[in-house]
């Protein structure tokens, strides 16, 4: 199939393409488009046949369900039971962004969706050239982000097709997304809300509300201690060579962690492998020759950080190397959704010293 492929205003998309890439959604098929967090994967959300599709392109397990995207906060009020009061005040702050919410979902959801769920998952988003596509297609919009599955998620629209190209039927271009992380995903559907996975709105930024949330675990796959997001549980955000993180401690174990970073990559050099090494602005000037070196962002900028992470990821597609080693970052606000992203995307983790 030929992929489509446009160059769209972030803020004021082309009203003409907006309408071609809607009726290509209208029709049942798939375009990739730009939100604030990654590229989605978009199809119509109330058309089981359409969001089958997206599960095809993607070869996503047909366990992990999607999120619907919406334009109008009452929209929500179609895909879902009932909103508890005490989530109004969160929607009013949070939406539209980073932030999406699972409750008990109405008749019209289609299983496809939710995986068989009893729960759906809404957002609504806050870049304008998302929220435009879903309007001209009046109806929810189904994505996922737009990359083969247990691949980094896309936030160029050059990644989208180095995934998707051939395989879906249009791409919308609006430049890097602003995140560069998936939504915060709360499920609102039992006391207290859960964070099921981290992301921009920040456990500290629900609290800030008053709200007491649960966190689905720390940061690792397998420690959780109530049922996360389907998806979690999949190796994740993988680049193609082995990744090992080196998680900081705190107080001087930030600094032996950096120094125990070092100390392998110099022990992989000497053992004669290619050495690639995601790390911060900061600790890429320590590096000695001869690694290939991509940064995620600087210290002093955690959501720079964060923004930068995939591109950093991806960057050793293009750029083989025999193993890589990741640079952690401190576990707070963003941070966490950050180190979130970093083990599950690593083949293994450095114990703190
Ligand atoms: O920022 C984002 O959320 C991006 C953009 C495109 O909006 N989308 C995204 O979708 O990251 P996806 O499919 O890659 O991740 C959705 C996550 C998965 O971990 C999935 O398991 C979880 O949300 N999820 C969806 N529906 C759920 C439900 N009913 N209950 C629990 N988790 C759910
Ligand atoms: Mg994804």
């Amino acid at each position: 199939m030929k992929t489509l492929y446009y160059k769209i205003d972030r803020d004021y998309p082309d009203p003409q393409i907006m309408k071609a890439a809607a009726d290509i959604i209208r029709q049942g098929k798939l375009v990739a488009f730009p939100t604030e967090t990654v590229y989605g994967l978009g199809a119509n959300g109330l058309d089981a046949a359409a969001v089958g599709r997206i599960f095809q392109a993607k070869g996503r397990p047909s366990d992990n369900p999607l999120i619907l995207h919406i334009a109008d906060r009452q929209e929500l009020d179609k895909l879902v039971t009932a909103v508890p009061g005490w989530l109004d005040p969160l929607l009013a702050k949070f939406w539209p962004g980073p932030f999406t919410v699972v409750l008990p979902h109405s008749k019209i959801v289609p299983d496809a969706v939710t995986a068989g769920l009893d729960t759906v998952a809404v957002r609504l988003p806050s870049l304008g050239a998302a929220r435009e596509l879903i309007l001209a297609a009046g109806v929810p919009i189904a994505a996922p982000s737009a990359n083969l599955s247990g691949r980094p998620s896309p936030t160029t629209a050059e990644a989208v097709m180095a995934d998707m190209e051939g395989r879906i039927e249009m791409v919308l271009d609006a430049g890097p997304c602003d995140v560069g992380l998936e939504s915060t995903v709360l499920d609102c559907s039992a006391q207290p809300p859960t964070i099921l996975r981290p992301g921009g709105v920040t456990q500290e930024m629900l609290e800030s509300c008053l709200i007491q949330v649960r966190s689905a675990g720390r940061s690792k796959v397998d420690d959780a201690a109530v049922p996360r997001a389907p998806g979690m549980k999949y190796r994740h955000y993988a680049p193609a060579a082995p990744l090992v993180l080196f998680p900081v401690g705190s107080g001087s174990a930030v600094t032996n962690s950096s120094d125990q970073l070092l100390a392998a990559l110099i022990a992989g050099i000497s053992e004669g492998k290619a050495v690639g090494a995601v790390v911060s602005a900061e600790l890429a000037e320590r590096l000695p020759p001869g690694v290939t070196i991509a940064v995620y962002g600087s210290r002093k900028c955690p959501a720079e950080t964060a923004a930068g992470l995939y591109e950093a990821l991806r960057f050793f597609d293009t750029h083989p190397v025999d193993v890589i080693f990741a640079e952690g970052v401190r576990e707070e606000g963003i941070g966490r959704a950050l180190m979130n992203r970093l083990y599950k995307a690593a083949s293994s983790v450095e114990k703190e010293s």
